[in-house]
């Protein structure tokens, strides 16, 4: 952990910032609503409903938001999913019928087998069966952070008591109304799967002081650090199976009732990989269907962001999956294009504004596609990426290569390659 210095987003959700990035993790818009808009409203749930078991990528964890609101999206919206899901299978049942009457005058055995499995799926009770989260990020402290973050949060004070109060109020605009919330349940679900695959995370000695530090008080989910002291005293007697009916009598009796209710329901497991994330990616054998990355702006976390990470990735994606990220820099769009992607925008209709990158395989998924304007940017210098061919150089070392690259191209830089677009009458 570099520094803990939370405060209130716009959003009435916590945010955090880093003196050493001389950044912050979360959008000033308000850091719940960023991930919702970014990473969870761009997915195209038409294909990712046909899965019944999905691959999570989370590149950055941080404190989870992404997860975290994927999680409590499919929870608070399960009725509607399902339904969805159901006219997505009836609709491809129907079509692949009509495939199959014109298929069984050649393969009749075949297709009638196949027709049979089609109907076996249709009815389902949930949006998927299974949900597995690989989360990384390099910051122990703040896995062990994540699942007390408050959200929702009305009436906060403005952060008069932090310390760089400055430094964060430049990137802040508090204009916002909306509160949304991560379900307590839901944090409860990232609390017990850490606790189960990673206790040593919770043992960390410096995520207990800030969680019982009464200057964080109201920042943290007060429930959930009862919980958390319960499970604490259940590793250090060195028995893992902890009790979950002894938690729900001391601590949690509705949240306790929903979880079960909610296990049935989904089969959710999480693997926290504490690393940097090219190492972990180097070594994965999994297939995704949704990759979140969430780095440091690439001027000041370029190693997450080359053409050489891109090109890992694209190979551990799915062929129907989506990669989706914050960034709309043309330096990225070049990276992700050169290692394989079909390249669109995210765009959110609320704003009427273009929010980021997504990247998939097959170009039909592409929703907002590029415009002329974007796409030629990418041939010129903006389009320059970093590289990083081995996947283990130091941020200053693929900064500097990069700026040797920029010096010597001979393509245009992009403010002279709009100034031709405008001469031009485009
Ligand atoms: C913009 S924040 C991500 C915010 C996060 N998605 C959340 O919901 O809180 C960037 C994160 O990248 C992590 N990070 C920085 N360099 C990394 C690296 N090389 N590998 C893995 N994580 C890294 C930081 O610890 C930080 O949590």
């Amino acid at each position: 952990m570099r520094e803990f210095q939370p405060y209130f987003t716009n959003d009435g959700s916590v945010g955090l910032y880093s003196q050493d990035y001389d950044d912050i993790y979360h959008s000033a818009s308000g850091a719940l609503t960023e991930a919702y808009e970014k990473f969870i409203c761009p997915i195209n749930w038409d294909v990712l409903l046909l899965h019944e078991d999905i691959n999570i990528l989370d590149i950055c964890y941080g404190i989870g938001y992404n997860t975290k609101s994927f999680l409590n999206y499919i929870f608070e919206n399960k009725k509607k999913l399902l339904k969805k899901k159901n006219n997505l299978k009836k609709n491809s049942k129907n079509n692949f019928e009509k495939k199959t009457n014109i298929e069984t005058i050649h393969t009749n055995n075949i297709s009638k087998e196949k027709t049979v499995n089609y109907s076996e799926t249709i009815y389902t009770n949930n949006a998927f069966n299974k949900i597995s989260v690989t989360a990384i990020d390099n910051d122990e402290i703040l896995f062990g952070l994540s699942p007390f973050i408050k959200t929702g949060v009305r009436n906060f004070k403005n952060n008069s008591d932090i310390i760089n109060k400055h430094d964060i109020d430049k990137y802040l605009n508090r204009k916002n109304k909306n509160f949304p919330k991560i379900k307590n349940i839901i944090n409860f679900q990232i609390l017990l799967k850490i606790a189960q695959n990673s206790p040593k995370i919770l043992r960390n000695p410096l995520v207990a002081p800030i969680l019982d530090n009464r200057e964080y008080k109201k920042f943290i989910v007060s429930d959930l650090r009862g919980v958390n002291k319960y499970l604490l005293t259940y590793l250090s007697s060195g028995s893992f199976l902890f009790n979950l009916h002894n938690i729900y009598y001391r601590y949690l009796s509705y949240c306790y009732k929903t979880y079960l209710k909610w296990y049935k329901i989904q089969d959710f497991n999480l693997t926290v990989k504490i690393d940097d994330a090219r190492n972990v990616v180097k070594e994965d054998r999994n297939l995704y269907n949704l990759i979140f990355l969430d780095a440091f702006t690439p001027s000041k976390c370029p190693c997450l962001w080359t053409y050489d990470f891109f090109k890992r990735l694209y190979e551990i994606m799915e062929d129907d999956g989506m990669l989706l990220t914050y960034s709309s820099s043309a330096q990225i769009r070049s990276a992700m294009k050169e290692a394989g992607f079909e390249i669109g925008n995210i765009y959110n209709e609320r704003l009427n504004k273009y929010l980021g990158t997504v990247a998939v395989k097959n170009n039909s998924l592409i929703n907002y596609p590029l415009s002329d304007a974007q796409l030629g940017l990418l041939n010129t210098k903006a389009g320059i990426f970093y590289r990083d061919e081995n996947l283990n150089a130091s941020n200053e070392a693929i900064i500097a290569a990069h700026k040797i690259e920029v010096e010597n191209s001979n393509r245009i830089s992009s403010s002279q390659y709009l100034k031709i677009r405008r001469n031009n009458g485009l």
